[in-house]
Formats: structure tokens, sequence, C-alpha cells
């Protein structure tokens, strides 16, 4: 039987976090013997918000030595930067006339990130648009994201069954995959939000290359209650996320977690969290040190997934021009 196809994409617009780790990144590479994995780093997505063209050249890099370094293998999963497959684009023009304006408006990430802009482009609106065509363009059977992404997924699905209804079947309708433990890792700050790279307290977040001081230190001023046991419920959302981190990093159980911290206080509690992060990043923080250097190497990566993806991503697109009535080039 064939395998069925993983596509997912991050986003180069700062630094990845403990949450894209957990909820995304890190499920990856695990994917990659049973799926066809696609894996993307999103530039035209990360553009939606203002971008210093040089930090987005290193971002993008970044992103892509982060890949390599939770264990993507290029022999085995196609990596690519989005830019560099112009389909991804094409086909998110396509679908943009085929998906209603007030849809896109009602999106909770647009009405988020325009409240806190000035002056809002139409590309942060058709965000979801293109993030749609990035995941039909490949046929994709699955999309392993955060919870953060649901909506994102809900309406792709939405727009590719509108397209296989008005021009017959076209698109493999797509599932959302998320982690059981850990799809949603909250501030450290201010646990009622998610965490989030771009987020103006750095306390409130921890970068997967931040320094293992630096990750301790965050992780001892997070955000607790007065309560004083370790439990996990929503009252204590604080201790709750710490739990969750915990757990989603060691694989014991919240409830094997709370039974260890019985009668003891939140001071030992921290400190084991901080040693439980600080030993599940090290081994990627090791190995993007050494992968980042490797020029070469990274841009025979890109350049050899380009390839692959732009190969598939033909293929659709030359269906979709078929279907909607454009001349075969
Ligand atoms: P982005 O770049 O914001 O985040 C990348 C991935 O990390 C997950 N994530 C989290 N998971 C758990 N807890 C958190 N606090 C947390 N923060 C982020 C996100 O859910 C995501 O899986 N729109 C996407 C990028 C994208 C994409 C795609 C994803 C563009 N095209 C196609 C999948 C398929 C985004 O903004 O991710």
């Amino acid at each position: 039987m064939d395998k069925k196809t993983i596509f997912s994409g991050i986003q180069p617009s700062g630094s990845l976090t403990l949450g894209n780790y957990i909820g995304a990144l890190r499920n990856f590479s695990e994917l990659q013997d049973e799926y066809n994995c696609l894996y993307c780093i999103v530039d035209l997505h990360a553009i939606t918000v203002a971008q210093e063209p040089k930090e987005l050249r290193k971002n993008t890099l970044d992103v892509l030595a982060l890949y390599l370094a939770a264990g993507i293998d290029p022999e085995k999963s196609t990596i690519f930067i989005q830019s560099h497959v112009p389909q991804h684009a094409e086909l998110g023009w396509c679908l943009n006339t085929i998906t209603p304006l007030g849809q896109l408006q009602r999106m909770t990430q647009f009405k988020d990130k325009s409240q806190r802009t000035k002056e809002v482009d139409a590309g942060l609106l058709n965000y979801p648009t293109l993030m749609a065509a990035d995941i039909l363009l490949y046929q994709a059977d699955s999309v392993p994201v955060g919870a953060d992404q649901k909506q994102h997924l809900e309406l792709t699905r939405d727009i590719a069954q509108r397209f296989n209804s008005r021009y017959s079947d076209t698109f493999t309708v797509p599932e959302i995959m998320t982690p059981k433990v850990g799809a949603k890792i909250m501030s450290l700050q201010e646990p009622q939000y998610k965490m989030s790279k771009s987020s103006s307290d750095k306390d409130s977040y921890i970068l997967i290359l931040d320094s293992e001081d630096e990750t301790r230190k965050k992780i001892k001023k997070a955000v607790t209650d007065s309560v004083g046991v370790v439990n996990f419920t929503d009252e204590q959302p604080g201790i709750k996320n710490l739990i969750t981190i915990y757990s989603s990093l060691t694989g014991k159980t919240p409830e094997d977690i709370v039974k260890m911290y019985e009668g003891k206080g939140y001071g030992e509690f921290k400190s084991d969290v901080a040693e439980v992060v600080v030993e599940g990043l090290r081994p990627i923080r090791t190995k993007f040190e050494e992968i980042r250097n490797d020029k070469e190497y990274l841009e025979k990566v890109y350049r050899e997934g380009a390839q692959k993806a732009s190969f598939l991503g033909t293929k659709t697109l030359r269906k979709v021009h078929k279907k909607m009535g454009f001349i075969p080039r």
C-alpha cells in the first residue's frame, strides 16, 4: 500500500519556542518511516508581519538547521523553503477565488493579529488560503500541528470540499494531527495565553536556542499560585502548564507527576522541570550548533527539497488549472 502523505510548516518569524518544539517539531521525525513527509519553512507566511530581511534570511536557515537537528532526515523527508516552490503562491491565488471574505475575517488569528497592528495588510487576511494551498498542493492526508492551528485546518478542509464539489474531485481533504500531551503549551508568565515567540515578555517563553542557564532561570521565574500543592487542574494554570511540559518531555503521566510531588513545594518541582527541559533540549541544541555552520550542506538540503516539492506541486497545479478552465502551458 502507498504511504500516506504528511505536510507541515513552521514560520521563520523569530526563534522557535518550546511550544513549537513540543506541539510540532519533535513529532515530525517520528512520522518519517510510516508516512511520506514534507516539511516546509513557510517564509511567505512570515512576511504577513513586518520582517527585517537580514533577520528573515538568518531565521530561515535557523529553522532549517533545527529541522535537521530535530532528526528530520532529508533522505526520508522532503525539507524545503516555501518561496522556492512558486506553486504555493499560485495555488493560493486560485483558492482565494473560492474563499468567502467573511470566513477569512472570522479567523481568530486574523482578529488577534489585526487588533495589534495599525494598518492591516491583505496578506494577513489571506494567510489561511496560502496555508490551505501548502497542504492541498501535496494532497496531504494529515497535518501535524499544535492546537492553535485547528481553525486553519478546518478552513483548509472547507476549501478542499468546496473546490471538489464545484470542479469535481481534485483534493484530498486533510485531517489534523495534534499531540495527545502538549498540543498547547502556555506562556510561563500569563498561563491563560499560549507560549508565543511574538510576546514582548522574554520570560514568557523558552526558546529552543536559549542557553541552559536562561532556560533554568525562566522556569524558576514562571508564574504559579498560592495553593502550594502540585495539582493538574485548570484552577492552577501555571502549575498545570509546567506539569504538561514535564509530562510531554518524559512520557510520565500528569497523575504520576502529581503523585511524585505530594507534600513537596513548588521550588523543588520547578528545579526538576528545569532539568527535564534542559535535558530534553540538549540533543537538539548540540546538533544545531554542528549543522548550522555547514552552509553547503544546508544549501544542498533546501535545493534538493525544492526540486522534489516542485515536481509534486506542479502535478496538482496542472490538474487545478485544467479544472478551472485555463489553457495548458
Ligand atoms: P507557527 O510557525 O506559529 O508554529 C509552528 C507550529 O508550532 C505549533 N505551536 C505550538 N504548539 C503547542 N504549544 C504552543 N504554544 C505552540 N505555538 C506554536 C503550531 O501549532 C504549529 O504547528 N500557520 C502555521 C504555519 C503553517 C502551516 C502550514 C502549518 C503555514 N502553512 C501548513 C501546517 C501546514 C503557523 O503559524 O505555525
